[in-house]
């Protein structure tokens, strides 16, 4: 078993330039090598192999450019003092890509397995990891279907891709608040739907109202599909609001997505006693919070985003500026016992990092 699961090594003989610290963008330079991995109906997953990054051959039949029958995660490989590679909760990652395949009908991986491939081909990249302050190597583990096919069913064939980019914040604001549209209009998804599973097509759905959002709009506030009343996600983050000294962040409904983030801000909290409720929370509470000064504090919360601390938020021409537009104390702290943990600089009371 072991054998058959035994990656193939194929490194490049020579490596692209590494970019400069301060020119770090997310998402934008990829580094040397790819972990792939290959599925069909008659032999499962097989053929794992870590091989240099290059495009893909695929069939322009191949499903996943039809249907959206793909699936992807999002983690981050973070350098510690001693210049070690560290990642954080990666196993909780794994599982909800099953959780995503599942509900996407892809065929599970082996999350043991997903997670020895990520640390090999972290260890074969670990000079792309980059060293300054916030920057880290975002890990883009993701399946497609590949079967050439235009029948609407699950596909037979996958490849499962790992690729890794250095990466500095993720919004050009940086740590600093960022602005927030409500979404009025459009919804992201509903309660049935798939927004707990991490797929592409839900970040497509998502692109519209970003594009007609008002200049300066950081990202946009989802609202549940059916009532247009509660708070869900941002789409690129989980969201908390302080309110009168409690911490309230919208429960999990089966159309939010679990972030590994969110999951970890509510253990901190908790072990800081500080009030946190999941429930729903609708933006008409936000609204009357915010009017009556009791609404102390906003931010998201996502692996690609960390912290990412709510300065205003944007509803039908409102501007409800929050904590004077700075960041609040939560947010800070959470940030910086985050990140602390995150770099190996603070102990890890919780076991989180590998
Ligand atoms: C992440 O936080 O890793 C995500 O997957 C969000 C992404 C859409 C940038």
């Amino acid at each position: 078993m072991e054998e058959e699961h035994s990656i193939r090594m194929d490194p490049c003989s020579s490596g692209k330039d590494k970019p400069q610290a301060d020119q770090l963008e997310f998402g934008r330079k990829f580094t040397d090598h790819m972990f792939l991995m290959d599925y069909t109906g008659e032999k499962g997953w097989h053929a794992p192999r870590i091989v240099p990054y290059e495009p893909l051959t695929v069939d322009p039949s191949a499903m996943v450019f039809h249907y959206g029958q793909s699936v992807f995660e999002g983690m981050k490989a973070y350098l510690t003092p001693d210049g070690d590679a560290q990642l954080f909760r990666p196993e909780r990652n794994f599982q909800r890509m099953n959780h995503s395949n599942n509900r996407l009908c892809i065929p599970s991986i082996d999350e043991t397995f997903a997670l020895k491939a990520v640390k090999q081909l972290i260890a074969l990249e670990k000079d792309w990891i980059p060293k300054a302050e916030g920057t880290s190597l975002y890990i883009r583990p993701f399946i497609i279907s590949t079967e050439p096919y235009l029948g609407v069913a699950p596909s037979r064939h996958y490849k499962f891709i790992i690729i890794l980019s250095p990466v500095g914040a993720y919004y050009k604001e940086g740590i600093n608040p960022i602005k927030i549209a409500v979404e009025n209009e459009y919804v992201r998804t509903v309660t049935g739907g798939t927004g707990e599973a991490k797929t592409g097509g839900n970040y497509a759905a998502s692109l519209k109202a970003q594009e007609v959002a008002e200049e300066g709009i950081a990202q946009v506030l989802w609202l549940d599909g059916v009532e247009r009343k509660y708070i869900e996600e941002v789409g690129s983050m989980n969201v908390f609001f302080k309110i009168n000294g409690t911490v309230i962040t919208p429960a999990l409904n089966g159309s939010i997505l679990e972030g590994v983030t969110r999951n970890s801000v509510i253990q901190l909290l908790k072990q800081w006693h500080v009030p946190i409720e999941e429930r729903k929370i609708s933006m008409e509470e936000v609204y009357q919070a915010h009017k009556n000064g009791s609404l102390e504090e906003a931010f998201g919360a996502g692996t690609a985003a960390v912290i990412s601390p709510i300065g205003e938020l944007v509803q039908a021409g409102d501007h409800l500026e929050i904590n004077d537009g700075k960041t609040g104390a939560i947010a800070k702290r959470l940030y910086d016992t985050l990140t602390g943990i995150q770099y190996g600089k603070i102990q890890d009371p919780f076991g989180w990092v590998e």
